[in-house]
């Protein structure tokens, strides 16, 4: 990269910067910064570096990307059953998912350092009180008190360490045994009590197992094919607050280059992706795949333009463009900046966040969601890449593994009178288990439709050469 030789972890300190805390206190914010540049890399750059060889694959068709996770991550939530929890629903619809699209499916959590969170306004009032938006775990407190919204820098040392275990646990679900397919059937025990989701995953479940049992027959065990016994999990938040971000980037001591190593995946919120604000500045410099949150405003040349910043050579998998539009806004944006990144051959790939453009208000004063117009908005992303001729990605959720009541709608019907039984989100609301493996089910049959089109296209073509 041309500008790699000028730019150093600290660049995006001379830019404009959006949604950054007002530190009280600049000596202890330094020291925090100090204490985490001491502390070791939660990632290494080989992993991230495998990650974006998997997303290139996932851009040329040939796997799918599945990331979801929390919203925002807190400390008051911080225990084991709660990682496992959405550990287990991402690796349950994964599953699902693999079946229908025929194809890997790489799974990214939005875990492990997903704490900083861009807020509508700097401030919010209440019963004619001013204070300062909460902003995330890792910045001030969620309580409504002078003392909780004030900006504290020790805050990034405990998400760091918290982050440090949440990973260690991933780590060991993932390669440690409990990812083992043979354990398909055990990934719902303690599930939701939501029976026809039960019930289709069971289903599901004893076909795997059947073929497992007839791979073992043909010598495939988990002993000769690693994949059988464990997965791959990989690690993603919004790079949001820098002086975290840089306090973890670290040159890879194989290539020289610069990484992130606070997660595998960092991307680019829809509020601070200004092509010469700070945080894009960051991102050019290091060498992770990326991402960026791309909303109905955003034009083609803005989105070239960001291309060009962030992947000047054009690399497979470095980028990938995560759209929040809503269904309808989808269907009118997306086909142009689909045919505009077509025909400039940009390398990216498209992913489909469907909740960010669909939170409302409900009657009962919730901020949700609707499951219907989730499930809309991925069919019209699938639908745009269809009519262009391009590759719908992966899907981008906000989910938990627990059964709170937060989007209403799915199978379990969740209505807005239901949303205060177990609303527990500290930002936006997330998918529960149950509407999380649902619509893993309808994505797997949209995936399998998908692929039953190309093999016809294919027939058909191989037919008319003939
Ligand atoms: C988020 O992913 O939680 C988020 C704030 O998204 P966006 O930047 O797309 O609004
Ligand atoms: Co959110």
């Amino acid at each position: 990269m041309a500008t790699a030789l000028k730019w150093n972890r600290d660049s995006w300190r001379a830019k404009p910067i959006q949604q950054a805390p007002d530190y009280p206190d600049k000596a202890a914010l330094e020291a925090a910064e100090k204490t985490l540049r001491n502390y070791p890399p939660l990632v290494f750059a080989g992993e991230a570096r495998r990650l974006k060889a998997a997303l290139a694959r996932v851009g040329e068709g040939s796997a799918f990307l599945l990331q979801g996770g929390d919203c925002a991550e807190s400390f008051a939530e911080f225990h084991p059953d709660n990682i496992r929890d959405t550990f287990r629903v991402l690796l349950q619809m994964a599953v699902v998912m693999t079946f229908g699209a025929a194809m890997p499916i790489v799974k990214v959590g939005r875990l492990a350092g997903q704490f900083a969170k861009p807020r509508s306004s700097p401030t919010e009032v209440i019963n004619g009180v001013e204070l300062p938006s909460y902003r995330g775990d890792n910045v001030n407190g969620m309580d409504f008190t002078v003392e909780a919204r004030r900006p504290d820098p020790q805050r990034m040392v405990q998400a760091y360490n918290q982050s440090a275990a949440t990973l260690n646990l991933l780590r060991a679900f993932a390669q440690g045994g409990y990812a083992d397919l043979h354990k398909v059937h055990q990934w719902t025990l303690g599930f939701v009590k939501d029976e026809v989701q039960i019930e289709k995953y069971r289903r599901f479940a004893d076909r795997i197992q059947e073929t497992l049992a007839f791979m073992e027959a043909c010598g495939l065990t988990g002993e000769t094919v690693p994949q059988i016994r464990e997965t791959e999990f990989y690690t993603s938040h919004e790079a949001l607050l820098l002086p975290y971000e840089e306090a973890l980037t670290r040159i890879d001591s194989t290539t020289g280059q610069w990484y992130a190593c606070s997660a595998h995946m960092v991307w680019i919120g829809e509020r601070t992706r200004q092509l010469d604000g700070a945080h894009v500045e960051y991102f050019k410099g290091i060498n992770n795949p990326v991402g960026i949150k791309i909303g109905p405003t955003v034009k083609p040349d803005e989105l070239l333009a960001l291309c060009d910043a962030l992947n000047p050579s054009n690399d497979a998998g470095r980028l990938t463009l995560i759209t929040r539009m809503g269904a309808e806004k989808l269907a009118e944006s997306l086909p142009t900046l689909v045919r505009a990144a077509k025909r400039e051959g940009k390398n990216v790939v498209w992913v489909c966040d469907p909740m960010h453009a669909n939170t409302m208000k409900s009657n009962t004063g919730y901020k949700t969601r609707q499951f219907d117009r989730i499930l809309a908005e991925v069919k019209s992303f699938f639908g745009v890449h269809r009519a262009e001729g391009s590759h719908g990605g992966g899907v981008h959720f906000e989910l938990t593994g627990k059964d709170v009541t937060e989007c209403t709608g799915g199978a379990q019907a969740i209505t807005e009178a239901r949303l205060g039984d177990r609303y527990h989100t500290h930002c936006d609301p997330r998918l529960n288990a149950s509407q999380a493996l649902e619509l893993a089910f309808l994505i797997a049959e949209m995936l399998k439709d998908e692929r039953s089109r190309v093999l016809q296209a294919r027939k058909d073509q191989i037919a008319a050469a003939q």
